[in-house]
Formats: structure tokens, sequence, C-alpha cells
């Protein structure tokens, strides 16, 4: 058996992590909306005005903070207006980036907002600025929050709304560098700037205005945003940012690049590839903090990663263009070591959104039409980590840990993170040794340990799956702590994902 310690500073506190870093992300792409959210009010499945009940529940159970929607690549060929009044009236267009289906609009402005207020969350709406008009998107804003009697308030009273919503969270466009318009980064920062000009606070609204940015570390968008956040001609300064956050997306897969391997039919070097690439993850955000922090020493603009987790290849037998795929103890582990670099940039980073909540990518719940109803084994940790969700990350470090060899680079065995909230300390591992267990030291310093509890996510192999016929092969159970004094001791699985909750005096 390895060993592993980790040091724990439960009084030198680093950063809020905001319950946003627990984001979803839900398009109009394949089975996410239509057969996995959406059901219809004819359904003979238990909906709530035709969203489906079950899904409803089982992401109440998550602390779902906020829904990014209607995109993605699809918000900037969505237009607002097709997507209200009775849906037998609703033009229907086509949703040319996925599967080039035929998109009937029956879940649009105000079935968004439905479901957001079933879950819970926080609406991420995010407007089309690459086929869209500034008007267009003035006006949808206008339409949501207004409270007065403008012309949008009124026309969303004439569709049975008489209150205005809450819209904390606006996209200013997607992939602005590919399907949200092929720009350049300057141009696209004109753009953002011209756009978020016109997205108004209405009333008691606040909205929080997100410029669409690079991929993976590619540094050249941020560094567009933040010169047009800093604009020195411009009447808006830093003080006061035209854009309250700027995003990138971050996708993983193991060697090939996304969209190109199987979910579930893969090699343990393909398991480690795929594990370099999520904890490369923490590279990028320091990169993109880095160039921030050189425009915004104070933080007044957030990096947002409104898309990551995991893209393999479709599932066979699916329509290619819905990007549905299984999900294994593998993708878990991305999740977990996900967080644990969200928590180490929670100053900066501020929300995230994983893709995609139902049916999709790398999802919590898979559906069937027939009611079925499956939680991946990402769902799993999701749950095991709401404690995080507006916690204060405080100090840990891995002071010890194998090292894997993968193919030259080295891979830290372990990965850690560490919050405090309500007088409790939970911590997160992602043990990522494929073969063999470890025997983990929390060495736990600031604070008396009053009581401890654990769980585990683990699999006999990593490319196990939950199914409709097996839905429960990957689930948590509780783990045994021991306690001796400030130490902390748990023994975990192979590729295995934990959290320890410790009381403290
Ligand atoms: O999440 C699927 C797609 O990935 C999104 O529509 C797009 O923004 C990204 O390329």
């Amino acid at each position: 058996m390895d060993h592993a310690r980790v040091a724990i500073s439960t009084d030198v506190e680093r950063a809020r992590i905001s319950r946003h870093l627990y984001g979803h992300f839900a398009e109009h792409l394949g089975r996410c909306i239509y057969g996995g959210f959406w059901v219809g009010e004819d359904s003979d499945l238990p909906h709530i005005d035709g969203i489906r009940a079950d899904v409803v529940e089982a992401l109440r159970r998550l602390e779902v903070p906020n829904l990014r929607w209607p995109g993605g690549c699809f918000a900037d060929e969505y237009h607002w207006r097709d997507g209200i009044g009775p849906r037998e009236d609703r033009p229907a267009m086509v949703n040319s980036h996925w599967g080039d289906v035929v998109e009937d609009n029956s879940f649009g402005t105000h079935e968004f907002m439905r479901l957001c207020e079933l879950l819970g969350a926080a609406p991420y709406v995010n407007g089309n600025l690459g086929s869209g008009t500034v008007r267009e998107m003035s006006e949808w804003l206008e339409y949501l929050t207004r409270a007065d009697d403008s012309p949008m308030a009124r026309l969303r009273r004439d569709n049975g709304r008489d209150e205005p919503w809450l819209v904390p969270f606006w996209g200013l466009g997607n992939e602005a560098w590919g399907c949200g318009g092929s720009m350049r980064p300057q141009a696209y920062a004109d753009e953002a700037r011209r756009y978020a000009t016109f997205c108004k606070d209405h009333g008691g609204n606040t909205v929080s205005r997100i410029a669409a940015g690079g991929a993976d570390d590619d540094l050249s968008w941020t560094r567009a945003l933040m010169e047009a956040v800093a604009c020195v001609n411009c009447q808006t300064s830093p003080d006061s940012p035209i854009f309250q956050g700027v995003s990138f997306h971050y996708y993983t897969y193991a060697s090939q690049g996304i969209n190109t391997e199987s979910a579930t039919e893969f090699s343990t070097t393909d398991y480690l590839r795929t594990m370099l690439r999520a904890t490369g993850i923490e590279r990028a955000i320091r990169a993109h903090v880095a160039v921030m922090d050189s425009y915004d020493p104070d933080g007044k603009v957030a990096l947002v990663c409104d898309e990551w987790g995991t893209w393999w290849q479709p599932e066979p037998g699916t329509n290619p263009g819905f990007l549905h795929q299984q999900n294994t103890m593998r993708d878990a582990l991305v999740a977990g070591v996900h967080f644990d670099a969200f928590h180490a940039h929670a100053r900066r980073l501020r929300m995230a959104n994983i893709a995609q909540t139902v049916n999709v990518l790398q999802a919590m719940l898979l559906t069937g039409d027939d009611g079925a109803l499956v939680l991946t084994p990402t769902y799993h940790v999701f749950e095991m980590s709401k404690g995080h969700q507006d916690a204060t990350s405080v100090e840990s470090a891995v002071t010890a840990a194998p090292v894997i060899d993968v193919e030259g680079t080295p891979l830290g065995a372990l990965s850690a993170s560490a919050s405090v909230k309500d007088g409790a300390l939970l911590v997160s591992l992602s043990h990522l040794d494929p073969d063999d267990s470890l025997d983990v030291v929390l060495d736990v310093r600031g604070a008396t340990i009053t009581g401890t509890t654990a769980r585990v996510l683990a699999s006999g192999s990593l490319t196990a799956h939950n199914t409709a016929a097996e839905p429960h092969v990957v689930a948590p159970r509780e783990l045994d702590v021991n306690v001796d004094g400030a130490l902390v001791r748990v023994t975990m699985p192979p590729h295995s994902f934990a959290t320890v909750h410790v009381t403290l005096d």
C-alpha cells in the first residue's frame, strides 16, 4: 500500500469558493433539453409544467447554483422571440450545429425560467452576438427583468408573466473564434463592448456581463478582453468594468482530441493521459489569472470557465451530432481534479459550468424516453462536493504522495483541496493511481477535531459505469476514518474519489 500526507491549515484562509463554481450548462443539443429536461405537457412521464419531475428532483440534491442556456454554439443562432408566446405559433428553425435537426422552439424563455425556479438555480442566459443584433439582445434583457410598463415588460405580461425575473448572469455570445462568428480577438472585444453597453440593469436586477474568451491556455482572448476593459479612451474604466466576467473553455480527452475516443473502452494509458489533461486545467487557469492580474490587480473582473468536462466519442448507435456519451469512474476523477483546481483559484475564478447537465457530454444524468434515469459517477462527485459551495478554501498541501510516470511526465497520485464552513472542514481527495490503494493521512492544524465522517466513490474497474439496467455500479459509500489527535487517516481504493467531513472546535 502506498502512503500520502496532506497538511491542512484550517486557520489559513485563501478565498471564498463561490457556489457558482458548481454551475451547469444546458444547451439545445441532442437530448439535453428535449427528452432530457423537457418532455412536454402531454407526456405520460411525471412532469411539472412539461419539465421531467425526477430530473428536477435529482438535480435539486446537487444544489445547482446556476444554469447556462441556451448554448453554446446554439446561442449564437438563437432568436429569443421565436421561443415565446403560444407554442403552436412559435416558428421552427434549423439547429445547424447539433444534428442539423429542426428545433420547434417549444422550450423557450418562460420554460427555461420555470426550470431555474424549480431547480433553485440562478439563470445564466447567453445572448446571441454572432447572428443577432444589439437591439435583440438588449430587448431580451428588458423582457426578462423590467418591472414597469415598458414595451418588453408588456410583451412578457401578454405571455402570462407579470413579475420580472432576476437574471444575474448574461453571456455576450460564445466561442467567438469559431461557431460564434469566426472573429479575431480584438474585433470581438469591440463587439462585446458595444453589446455590453446596451445590456442594462433594469430596476432591481444587476447583471454580470460575461465576455466570451478563448479555449485552453489561449491567452490572446483574455488579453484582448482585458485590454477592452482597461480602454483608456473609453468612458468606462477598470474601476467599473464594462464586462464583469471573462470566460474560457477547457475540454478533456485522452490524447487524440475531443470527440475521438471511446467513453467506456479505454486502456490504463488512456486513463492516465486523461488525468494529465484534466490536471492541466490548473496551469491554464493560472495563466489566465496572471494576464487578468496584470490589468486588474483588484480582481474586479471574474474569470469564468463556462464549459468544461470530458468530450468522448458519441455512444455507438446514437446521432453523432447529439454528443451523447457514457460516464465512468474516469469522468468522476476528471471532475474531482477540476474542483481542486477551481478551489485553488477561487479568488479570481468565480464561476464554472460543466458541459452538459443531461444526456450530453459529461452529464450528471442520463435519461430514457421510457422513464429511465441514471445518476452518473460525475453526479456523485458533484453531490459529495456540494459542501464546498460558498465555503472558504483553506491552505492544503499534499506534502507526500507517490508520483506516477505517464510516458515521462509526472502525475501526482493524489489531488486534494479543503474548505471550512459552519465550523466544519470538508476535504476532497482524488486518488489517481489505477492499481494501488493509498493510505492518506490528513494533518489538520489550527483547530481541534470533534468528529469525522467520510465517503468514497470507487469501482472495481476504471471503465465501470451506471446504466438503466445496473444503476448503482458506481455509487458512494461510507469510508472508515481513524482519528489520532490532529491526524485523520483514510484508506482509498485505487482510482477513487473521497470526501472527509471533520467537525472542529
Ligand atoms: O458543449 C458543446 C459545445 O462545445 C458548445 O456548444 C460550444 O460552445 C463548444 O464548442
